[in-house]
């Protein structure tokens, strides 16, 4: 089976991070999503990959190179503007010949795999297979109406008045039927081909639908809030790793990882947390739910539920909480105790908090 992986789109709700960089490459417990998504497809017995990406495809291409480092063939496959998730199924027609394949978003996070979710696509009439989750709210996902058998009824994209709790999982298995449905659909009110009327067109000529649902751990991580509710919860599972120095005037607590090269001075780190590669802490705390990136610096500080990536500095800020710390971005303070900050900052970008 093949797997064609969604990094294009325009990311709109994670500005600012997304003008300077393709949210699928966001880390999460400083693992980018995109390399999250490919462990998940070579678990699930995926060796070959088309990865669509937009106008920030060299970047991606960086990150994940041929695939081999994944286990993985990995081809490109450009789009020239987010025409829909559907719209990437039209131009990879090549690419997927009559296979079976698996389409996976790439700003979807799935820690606990995908390996249980592959389900009917082996029955003759099976027209795809698609992964749905209960969701309290499910306004800004498709929603699918099932039956009793888990079979898929009627599928609606972000309706206003949902009528049922079940969203869509970025994950869906669709054997070569989805070709016929994707070429018969047309753009939606917001212009783009709806994977989610595809599936609909396939439902309502007969074809055979189903749904599992997922009961592992999943997030969209489109947003902010979602992207650290996120790297909470992988940093809870990484476990404790020591691979950097830590001072006698340190102290770590709960499960921390500390990547080689990293250096802790006279400060305390609260698991669960993460270090990056070459980063120095000095005199600060940083944790819990801290992930914090390669060759970083984070100097009389205290971070909490937040994380910077690769070459930030935090410096003189006594309370940063719930913050998204761009590459290469530094933020600095006062050192006054007690303040309380939480920021969103783009790459490369100056902020100076004051009491
Ligand atoms: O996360 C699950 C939801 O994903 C499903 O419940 C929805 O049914 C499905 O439509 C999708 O909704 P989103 O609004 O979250 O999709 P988004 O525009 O964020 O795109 C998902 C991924 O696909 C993202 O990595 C960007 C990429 N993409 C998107 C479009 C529209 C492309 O590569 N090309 C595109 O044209």
């Amino acid at each position: 089976m093949k797997a064609l992986v969604l990094a294009g789109g325009s990311g709109t709700r994670l500005r600012p991070f997304s003008y300077s960089m393709p949210k699928q490459l966001i880390p999460i417990a400083n693992t980018p999503v995109l390399v999250h998504v490919l462990r998940n497809l070579r678990e699930l017995g995926v060796t070959e990959a088309g990865v669509i990406v937009g106008n920030r495809g060299p970047e991606i291409s960086a990150v994940l190179g041929d695939g081999a480092e994944f286990g993985m063939r990995v081809t490109y496959i450009p789009q020239d503007a987010p025409r829909g998730l559907a719209h990437t199924v039209a131009i990879t027609r090549d690419f997927l010949c009559d296979d079976d394949f698996v389409m996976y978003l790439g700003d979807n996070m799935l820690p606990d795999g995908v390996v249980d979710m592959r389900g009917g696509i082996h029955r003759p009439s099976a027209g795809g297979q698609v992964v749905v989750y209960k969701v309290p709210d499910p306004r800004s996902f498709g929603v699918a109406e099932l039956g009793p058998q888990g079979e898929v009824l009627r599928l609606v994209e972000k309706p206003r008045d949902p009528r049922s709790d079940m969203a869509l999982v970025g994950v869906y298995f669709f054997t070569a039927a989805i070709h016929d449905a994707v070429a018969a659909i047309e753009p939606s009110a917001r212009g783009e081909l709806e994977i989610t009327d595809a599936i609909q067109w396939l439902v309502s000529s007969g074809a055979d639908v189903r749904a599992s649902q997922y009961d592992g751990y999943w997030k969209d991580t489109g947003n902010v809030e979602d992207v650290l509710e996120c790297n909470r919860h992988l940093l809870d599972g990484l476990g404790a790793r020591m691979d950097g120095t830590v001072d006698a005037a340190s102290v770590l607590t709960g499960e921390v990882v500390i990547e080689p090269g990293a250096k802790v001075v006279r400060s305390r780190i609260m698991g669960a947390a993460i270090i990056g590669a070459g980063t120095v802490v000095q005199d600060s705390h940083v944790g819990p739910h801290a992930s914090i990136g390669r060759r970083c610096t984070v100097t009389d500080s205290r971070v909490e539920n937040s994380i910077a990536l690769d070459e930030a500095s935090v410096t003189g800020v006594r309370g940063l909480r719930n913050s998204l710390i761009g590459r290469s971005a530094s933020v600095g303070g006062t050192g006054q105790e007690n303040e309380r900050y939480r920021l969103v900052v783009g790459d490369h970008t100056r902020v100076e908090v004051a009491a």
